[in-house]
This record gives structure tokens, C-alpha cells and sequence, in this order.
């Protein structure tokens, strides 16, 4: 019996090693942790606005170099078209990643740990915050649709947590968000 236990020790230890696991990272502690936080984000598709694009032969495409880094910085977009009164009232750039409605033009957030871009100097308590109150780093500004804050204040303390753990191991991009638009017309 004691064998076999020592034997399925030294599996997993083998196992561990292979992977990494254990190696002194800021997060060794908490993988777990961050691998909540990794389903939770692609689950609740953060990327869709969040992640720039390209423009394949099918459409547009998330960029793997540019995840989670927001509305790419100087992209050339045309002023946002005025709709005619009526049923339509919101529009999207082809990427996703700005859009113009009775709120004015909002670009998605650079949520990579980028210091000066970034959610680098974001505490948990400034991101739990932020989704929480729905206030631009949970204390001024009203945060602008489309960001579906309203649907993820309902997550627990832990899973919120567990998206700010995560997005701390993504790739920082240095990539600065245009601020908001004021509704045309608005003072
Ligand atoms: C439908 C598009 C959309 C989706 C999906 C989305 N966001 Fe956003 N998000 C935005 C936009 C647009 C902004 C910028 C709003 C503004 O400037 O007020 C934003 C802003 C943010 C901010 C900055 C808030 C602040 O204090 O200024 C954070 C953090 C954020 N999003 C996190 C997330 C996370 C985490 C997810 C997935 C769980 C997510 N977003 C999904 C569109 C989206």
C-alpha cells in the first residue's frame, strides 16, 4: 500500500514537472485560481470585444498577438455614421472593438496588465469594483455600453477574482484606448 501510494507520488511529482508545475511563479500558488479565470473569460467571451482583428478570407479574426489589448491604438475609423430615427441605434466597427449609440463612441478596454495602457496598476478591488458598480475603475465615470457589466456584477467574489488573477498572466500590450465619445450634438 505504502508502496503504491510512493509510486502514485512520484507519477504526479513526474507529471508536475513536465508541466511546470511548481516552478516559482508569482502565481504557483494559485493555478487553480487563474485556470477559473481563464474559463470564465473565454466562456464569457471578453474577447469578442476585447481582442483586435484581423481580416481573413472569412471575416474577422481574433489576433492571438494582440488578446484582450482593446480597441487597437490609431486604428483610422470614420466618424460614426448618424442613424435616421427609428429602430436601429447602435453600430459596431467591422473588428468589434468600438461602437457608437445613443451613449456616444465607446472602445473596449485594454484588459492586458500593460502598466500605462493596461489593468497594470488595477488592484482586485479596482476590477471587482469596476463590474460590480458599473463606474470606470468602480469610482467615476459611468462605464458604457456595450460592456455587459450589468450581467457580470452577478458573479461571485471568487469568480471575479479568479478573471483578475487570470488576466495578470496574459501578455501585457502596450496599446492606449481612445477615451469615450460624447453623443453628437451633447454640450
Ligand atoms: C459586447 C462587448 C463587450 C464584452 C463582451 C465585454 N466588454 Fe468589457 N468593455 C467593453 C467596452 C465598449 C468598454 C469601454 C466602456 C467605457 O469606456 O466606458 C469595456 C470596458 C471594460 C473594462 C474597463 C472598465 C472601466 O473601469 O473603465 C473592463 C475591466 C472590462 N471591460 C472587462 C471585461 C471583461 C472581464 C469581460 C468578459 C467577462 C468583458 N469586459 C466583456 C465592451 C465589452
Amino acid at each position: 500500500m505504502r508502496g503504491r501510494r510512493a509510486g502514485l507520488a512520484l507519477v504526479l511529482g513526474l507529471t508536475g514537472a513536465a508541466f511546470g508545475v511548481g516552478r516559482a511563479t508569482p502565481f504557483a500558488t494559485s493555478s487553480a485560481r487563474v485556470e477559473r479565470g481563464r474559463y470564465l473569460v473565454a466562456a464569457m467571451g471578453c474577447g469578442g470585444c476585447h481582442t483586435p482583428k484581423t481580416l481573413g478570407a472569412t471575416g474577422p479574426k481574433s489576433d492571438p498577438a494582440r488578446f484582450l489589448a482593446g480597441h487597437p491604438e490609431g486604428s483610422a475609423l470614420d466618424s460614426a455614421p448618424v442613424l435616421p430615427q427609428g429602430t436601429w441605434t447602435v453600430v459596431s466597427s467591422w473588428d468589434s472593438t468600438a461602437f457608437a449609440g445613443p451613449w456616444g463612441v465607446s472602445y473596449a478596454a485594454n484588459l492586458t496588465p500593460d502598466e500605462n495602457t493596461g489593468l497594470g496598476s488595477w488592484s482586485e478591488e479596482t476590477f471587482v469594483r469596476a463590474l460590480r458598480t458599473g463606474r470606470h475603475m468602480g469610482a467615476s465615470r459611468p462605464i458604457l455600453p456595450p460592456m455587459p457589466w450589468g450581467a457580470f456584477r452577478n458573479l461571485s467574489d471568487d469568480d471575479l477574482a479568479a478573471m483578475y488573477a487570470y488576466l495578470r498572466t496574459v501578455p501585457p500590450v502596450r496599446n492606449r484606448i481612445p477615451e469615450p465619445l460624447p453623443p453628437a450634438g451633447a454640450p
